[in-house]
């Protein structure tokens, strides 16, 4: 299993540090109760007014005809390597808020959180998730017959690492590249727009 550490400038917890993006998974099927693991993770996310605008839709490869249905939603490059992982979901973000029906400007803000914590318990589970923005949405939204107010926002694999061997080339050569940041200095100001914390 091929792991990519973070290099940081200063500590951070392990499981921040080795959370990655893999293209190489295994063929192994994650357990139905893992796979629930990580929506257990997700619901527990923080969400403006706690209104959890966040919905799921899941297909693996228990039903490889369900499972090509998905794949088929997410564009050529995504599905090149993303054929081969044993899970995919999309996460879907409800835009208008439970309570009053206004919008909520803060739902796939909230969304992302939650993929962030199936991202994390994934890692400690020894998974790991792919986030995608790469796949129709329209393609979902027909297929899943997803209503006007729900935004499919991300698709996401999930699955073991595995080894880059059977990658095509080009997306080995990256998987094996080390992972890339912005120095904490770049995106944290104090007191003006553009006055570094860091000094
Ligand atoms: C919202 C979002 C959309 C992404 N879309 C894609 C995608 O369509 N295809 C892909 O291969 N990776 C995609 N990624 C993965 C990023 O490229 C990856 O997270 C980034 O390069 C940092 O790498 P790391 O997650 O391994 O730290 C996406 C990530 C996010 C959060």
């Amino acid at each position: 299993m091929m792991e990519k550490r973070a290099k940081t400038e200063y500590p951070i917890h392990e499981l921040l540090c080795s959370r990655w993006s893999p293209r190489a998974f295994t063929k192994q099927i994650p357990s139905k109760d893992q796979l629930l693991s990580l929506f257990e993770a997700a619901r527990w996310a923080p969400s403006c007014y706690n209104d959890q605008p966040w919905f799921f839709i899941i297909a693996t490869k228990e039903n490889i005809k369900e499972f090509e249905v998905m794949l088929s939603c997410l564009v050529e490059q995504n599905q090149v390597w993303a054929q081969h992982v044993p899970v995919l979901v999309i996460g879907i973000a409800r835009t208008v808020f439970a309570l009053n029906g206004k919008i909520n400007h803060y739902a796939f803000h909230d969304l992302g959180m939650a993929i962030q914590n199936m991202a994390l318990q994934a890692t400690a589970m020894g998974l790991a998730v792919h986030p995608m923005a790469g796949f129709s949405k329209s393609c979902i939204r027909k297929t899943y017959n997803i209503p006007e107010e729900y935004d499919p926002m991300t698709a996401i694999a999930i699955g073991y690492p595995g080894t880059p061997d059977e990658l095509p080339e080009l997306l080995k050569q990256e998987e094996l590249e080390p992972r890339e940041r912005k120095r904490v200095r770049e995106f944290v100001f104090t007191r003006a727009w553009g006055k570094k914390f860091t000094d």
